[in-house]
């Protein structure tokens, strides 16, 4: 029962004890009749007046019960307009407030979540789950420092992909130091993140593309006189054949490393024609086609029948295909899905493998160069690649799981600017 209706119904009591009691008792001092009527009378003015003090005291509560309803809904629009993660819990860890974007976050549109805690939340979403178990360990660590916190954290999606949340965590006690509460404000800084490390990569490739220049061009013309004299001593000693084949296939793989490094390299000469990137493609189709079949892969392409022909270096972007499908060959794909369409004025490119995947740490170092984990891979393929789609104005986006595949988006824009 609320406090205001108890406090009614006390006041009903007390009146009605009031009328009787006080009628009784007059009843038994036996009073004249003038007498019995003016005590009646100083009665009901002391009952109206209590009444009056009764009703105002209510009046007031109400008003101050008002402004306390006034003052919580702005609290409420006020957290709720936040584009933050706003959550109050109680010292027990008890959720007392979260704001739209938090449950949105959390997927808990529409769930009782006054008074429970993460783990209690946890049994109304699967998929955040772990999410939200790790949310109530990270809230204990903030507790224990006894100081405010702050860390990244990640939330998946359901995409496969993460968000970052810079979260701060504020703890508050009592004046005893037991726990009173935690205000936990999480902004979302993925789309940072992401920049951060785009620029990273940028950064690293210009910085190898300008070694790659000079390394590249010194190494470049000793090799042409050790392949000529090679080839020279293999037509003149038919005893080591076998050694110098072996050498000739050497030098070709340090000459192929090289010609990546100077695709690294700045400035370069890239003469941009207006290209069918879909005939591009049947014939890198075509040209890997039979290490495909070797590895037992099934390339399906499709693509838009209406595509523009789009302003690029023909044989840079044959170069990205060939890295990137090469690379969903080798990470023991059965079939390889590539479509061609046109999604808001770009060319859009997209390559599905279900291959090995890669795991977020893998992913976050896709680009970076001479980082491979095969035994005989340069890791300069998706570096080149980078700079090429870079150096096109496009983009080059990589989403993986573990044991499902990858999935490469490239977007190029149809005209330079
Ligand atoms: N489709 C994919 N599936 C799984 N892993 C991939 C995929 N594409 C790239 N990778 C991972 O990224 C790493 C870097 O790729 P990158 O093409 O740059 O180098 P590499 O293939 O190792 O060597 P190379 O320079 O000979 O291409 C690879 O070693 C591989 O682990
Ligand atoms: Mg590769």
């Amino acid at each position: 029962m609320s406090k205001m209706k108890k406090v009614l119904y006390f006041y009903v009591l007390l009146s009605i004890v009031w009328v009787f009691g006080t009628d009784h008792l007059i009843a038994l001092l036996d009073y004249d009749i003038y007498t019995f009527i003016a005590i009646s009378k100083i009665k009901a003015v002391l009952f109206i007046a209590a009444t009056f003090i009764f009703i105002k005291y209510l009046i007031s509560k109400n008003e101050q019960f008002q402004e306390l309803e006034r003052e919580k809904e702005k609290l409420l629009s006020l957290i709720n307009s936040m584009v933050d993660f706003v959550n109050f819990k109680d010292g027990e860890g008890r959720w007392i407030e979260v704001n739209t974007f938090g449950l949105n976050l959390f997927d808990l549109q529409g769930v009782d979540y006054k008074g429970k805690r993460d783990r209690d939340l946890a049994e109304y979403t699967e998929f955040y789950r772990e999410a939200l178990l790790y949310c109530e360990e990270s809230d204990e660590q903030t507790w224990m420092s006894g100081s405010v916190s702050r860390s990244e954290e990640q939330i998946p999606q359901p995409d496969g992909s993460f968000k970052t949340f810079d979260t701060i965590k504020v703890p508050l006690f009592n004046d005893d130091g037991s726990r009173k509460a935690l205000v936990v404000i999480g902004r979302d800084i993925t789309q940072m993140k992401e920049a951060e490390d785009r620029l990273q990569k940028a950064e690293k490739l210009s910085v190898v593309g300008g070694l790659a220049a000079s390394v590249a061009h010194e190494i470049r013309n000793p090799l042409t006189s050790l392949k000529g004299f090679v080839q020279l001593m293999n037509k003149n000693d038919s005893v080591n054949k076998l050694y110098y084949e072996i050498m000739e296939n050497e030098l070709d793989r340090i000459n192929e490393i090289v010609g990546e490094l100077l695709v690294l390299a700045k400035p370069q000469n890239i003469r941009f024609t207006k290209t069918n990137v879909s005939k591009l493609m049947c014939n890198v189709i075509s040209l890997l086609e039979s290490q495909a079949n070797m590895y037992g892969v099934n390339i399906v392409f499709q693509s838009d029948a209406g595509m523009k022909e789009i302003d690029c270096e023909p044989n840079q972007l044959k170069q990205v295909f060939i890295n990137i499908i090469k690379n969903s060959i080798e990470a023991g794909s059965k079939s390889i899905s590539i479509s061609l369409f046109e999604e808001g004025g770009s060319a859009r490119i997209m390559i599905e493998d279900d291959g090995e995947g890669m795991e977020e740490e893998r992913l976050k170092r896709l680009g970076e160069p001479f980082y491979s984990v095969k035994e005989k891979g340069t890791g300069l393929g998706l570096t080149v690649s980078y700079r090429i789609i870079q150096s096109h104005g496009g983009t080059i986006t990589y989403s993986s799981k573990v044991g499902e595949g990858t999935k490469v988006v490239i977007d190029l824009p149809v005209k330079r600017t």
